[in-house]
C-alpha cells in the first residue's frame, strides 16, 4: 500500500516535470523576429578587403606569396592558365588559397608539375584546380580557398574564406 503510494508521487512528479521541460523548451526556442535576425546577423563575419596584385603582375603557373585575412595568415595567389570553378578575372583562372595545412599547420608548398599544393608534415595533398579539395593526406578539411574580386583596372581583392584557417577559432581576429 506504502508502495502504491510512493509510485503515485513519483509519477506525478515525473509529469509535473515534463510538462515544465516542455513549457521551457518552447519558451527558448521562439524569439521575436528582429532578435533571431540579430543573432544570425553576429554569426556572419566583416572580411576585409585587400588588394594583392594586378594581374599583369601575375605569371601562369607560378605562386605569389600573400597574406590574407591578415598578415599572420599566409597564403598564395596564383593564375593556373585554364578556368576553374571559383576562379576570377577575364580567363577564369585565378584563385588563393591558405597555404596552413589544415591537419597541424605545416606551411606546405606548391608543386607547378601537377598544381597541387603539398604538406611537408604528414604530407597531405590539396588539389588548387579543384577548390582546394583534399586529394591525399591526414587532414580532415579542404583548403581555405579565398574569395577574390577583379575590378576594371585588373587589381584583385581578396575578400572572405570559404573554410576556417588553421589554429583559428574565427578567421578574423
Ligand atoms: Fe599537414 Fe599533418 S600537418 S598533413
Amino acid at each position: 500500500m506504502k508502495c502504491n503510494r510512493l509510485v503515485d508521487v513519483g509519477r506525478r512528479q515525473f509529469l509535473r516535470g515534463g510538462v515544465l521541460g516542455a513549457a521551457g523548451a518552447a519558451a527558448a526556442t521562439v524569439l521575436p523576429a528582429g532578435q533571431a535576425q540579430a543573432q544570425t546577423a553576429k554569426a556572419m563575419l566583416d572580411y576585409p578587403s585587400s588588394k594583392l596584385a594586378n594581374i599583369s603582375d601575375l605569371k601562369v603557373n607560378e605562386p605569389m606569396d600573400i597574406g590574407y585575412p591578415d598578415a599572420d595568415s599566409p597564403g598564395i595567389l596564383l593564375k593556373l592558365g585554364t578556368p576553374v570553378e571559383g576562379g576570377v578575372g577575364p580567363d577564369g583562372d585565378i584563385v588563393a588559397y591558405s597555404v596552413l595545412c589544415p591537419h597541424k599547420g605545416y606551411i606546405m608548398s606548391y608543386a607547378a608539375s601537377d598544381k597541387t599544393l603539398n604538406c611537408p608534415g604528414h604530407f597531405s595533398r590539396f588539389d588548387c584546380e579543384k577548390g582546394g579539395q583534399q586529394i591525399w593526406g591526414h587532414a580532415t578539411q579542404n583548403l581555405p580557398q579565398f574569395t577574390l574580386r577583379v575590378d576594371d583596372k585588373g587589381d584583385i581583392y581578396a575578400e572572405g574564406a570559404d573554410e576556417l584557417i588553421y589554429g583559428r577559432l574565427s578567421n578574423v581576429l
